[in-house]
């Protein structure tokens, strides 16, 4: 059995890294079990941001270590929240923060925006595993599903917000559904 560190307090992400994890026989641990960690995010891009949580807690615990990081990059808006994505009006609730998004793009033609994500893994070596969602920022907030700003997120493939996607729909074609079978598949080549 091969032990593994999930960077993350988030249950969500925990319970969505465990139903990928444990059918390839890892055990997978989460920084709730065992402490609370706060790394400082410092590097300028989403991978080595993933990165940098990763390995501060590779040289804690000797096993695996996964961390990812993701966000909302706006062409428009010089790629802003971006990496500073959950921290964008820290202390707001996200209708605010996407009201907020809707206004400043009011007369902006271009609507340009993608999710990013990167999943870093440390272990002997370091890999980042990254996915895109590209589409742009709708007119108005749309759906009930998902989180975050994806209210105001519209998608290529449907023409409709990932808010108003199911989850299995937004996960085929999500940055953290690409990201995800990415890290899948360097798993399985490596138990094979
Ligand atoms: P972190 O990856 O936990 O650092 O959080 C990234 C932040 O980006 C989240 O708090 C959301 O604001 C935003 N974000 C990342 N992925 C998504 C998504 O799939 N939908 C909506 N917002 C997202």
């Amino acid at each position: 059995m091969k032990d593994v560190m999930i960077a993350t307090g988030n249950s969500n992400k925990v319970r969505e890294y465990r139903e990928i994890l444990e059918p390839l026989g890892y055990v997978v641990h989460d920084l709730k079990e065992i402490e609370h960690l706060e790394v400082e995010e410092t590097g300028s891009t989403f991978a080595e941001n993933a990165l940098i949580k990763a390995e501060s807690l590779k040289g804690i615990y000797d096993m695996i270590v996964i961390a990812d990081d993701s966000g909302l990059e706006i062409e428009a808006l010089d790629n802003q929240p971006g990496i500073h994505s959950a921290r964008f009006l820290a202390g707001y609730d996200y209708d605010y923060k996407n009201r907020t998004i809707l206004k400043m793009l009011k007369d902006e033609k271009n609507r340009k925006a993608r999710f990013v994500c990167a999943i870093a893994l440390v272990d002997e070596e370091k890999h980042v595993f990254e996915g895109v969602m590209s589409g742009s920022i709708a007119y108005e907030m749309k759906g009930d599903n998902g989180f975050g700003y994806d209210p105001i997120f519209m998608t290529e493939e449907y023409g409709l917000t990932s808010a108003q996607l199911s989850p299995e729909q937004k996960n085929a074609i999500s940055h953290r559904g690409k990201a995800t079978r990415l890290l899948l598949e360097y798993l399985k080549g490596k138990n094979r």
